[in-house]
């Protein structure tokens, strides 16, 4: 399943807030269409975020009326802006909008060559990711035992990606090779990715799921219902993951119960010359978690915090997955950079 496509001058995706009960795609012809799309989390996850991104410079480049190649980078930087101030977790969008800004500044012909630059960059970028993601569950399938139940959390799926997946990729694949892997999926409150994105994918693909409040990861754990966990990341710094909020416990119930706990991510993801605590961690909006959809559930008044990723120290993760193959902890740093 492809989550997005470039078509001659149109961004097209799917409405990821219509999910499960609706596949509504959105065609975007202008690069603010796709930053409020990213905003309201029509289109999320870390890497099609990037790949988003850069389909958005696109959009600017192909439609734009520039006459001079110094307009259509004025233009493009303009449009980068606005996209970078969209969601500040997910490093995959920063370094997807400065590749292709990058790609356009290093060009000297004409506004119209530099269009079909700009276009084929972020073409590329698509590609890439999907091509990382099939790799990264090669390596990953060989972690998964046949008879394994895996928790997984928020969404690290097709959805989340370009195509294939992160975490659900490495699941994919194991069942490909044809192991019997079932998985239990948190619900991941408030935006709940893991009851409408994570099931509906599983389910399409038949591979059994059962669905769980994010409460109940403990006791799971406890019951030794599941041996393994893999969840995606937002960004990956050197002392720690950035993920969906409610990682960071499972993490730690991990540990507890015994229990491998992989990240998995393409090397896009990857932000190694910063610290978590320089990270900014999205706060959105009070009401995601006082309602649910269009109900309130809190008393009227009352105050709510809802951080969307949390911080996971690297101690708590067994081992890294990526294109480049398993990682574990103490050989991040020989990881090369991620190529711009
Ligand atoms: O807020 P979202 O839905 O964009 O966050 C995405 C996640 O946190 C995913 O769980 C993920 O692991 C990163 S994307 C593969």
């Amino acid at each position: 399943m492809r989550t997005i496509e470039w078509r001659s001058g149109k961004v097209v995706t799917i409405n990821q807030l219509k999910l499960p009960m609706e596949t509504e795609f959105l065609e975007m012809q202008s690069y603010s269409e796709v930053a409020e799309a990213i905003k309201t989390m029509k289109i999320r996850g870390a890497p099609l975020l990037g790949a988003a991104a850069a389909y958005a410079l696109a959009l600017v480049a192909y439609h734009s009326k520039a006459k001079t190649r110094n307009k259509l980078i004025g233009e493009l930087e303009r449009a980068a802006e606005t996209l970078k101030r969209t969601r500040p977790t997910a490093v995959n969008l920063f370094w997807a909008v400065d590749r292709v800004l990058n790609k356009a500044r290093s060009l000297n012909g004409s506004p119209r060559e530099l269009a079909e630059a700009v276009v084929m960059e972020a073409e590329k970028i698509a590609e890439e990711d999907a091509a990382a993601n099939r790799l990264i569950g090669k390596h990953g399938a060989a972690l998964i035992e046949d008879g394994d139940t895996v928790l997984t959390h928020c969404n690290a799926g097709a959805l989340a990606t370009v195509e294939y997946g992160t975490a659900l990729g490495v699941i994919r694949a194991a069942v490909e090779q044809g192991k019997k892997v079932r998985v239990i999926a948190t619900e991941t409150r408030p935006k709940l990715q893991g009851a409408r994105l994570t099931a509906y994918e599983l389910k399409r693909d038949g591979i059994p799921v059962k669905l769980i409040a994010d409460t109940m990861v403990g006791y799971v754990m406890y019951k030794r219902m599941v041996n393994r966990v893999v969840v995606g990341a937002d960004r990956i710094v050197q002392d720690a993951v950035i993920n969906k909020i409610g990682t960071y416990q499972i993490a730690i119930l991990a540990k507890e119960h015994g229990i491998p706990f992989y990240v998995v991510a393409p090397k896009s993801t990857f932000d190694l010359g910063h610290k978590a605590a320089e990270i900014v961690i999205e706060e959105r909006s009070p009401e995601e978690v006082t309602f649910i959809g269009s109900e309130r559930i809190a008393p009227e008044g009352v105050e709510a915090l809802n951080p969307a990723f949390d911080i996971t120290p690297l101690k708590y993760v067994t081992a890294i997955i990526c294109e480049e193959g398993v990682i574990y902890k103490g050989d991040l740093q020989s990881l090369k950079p991620t190529k711009q």
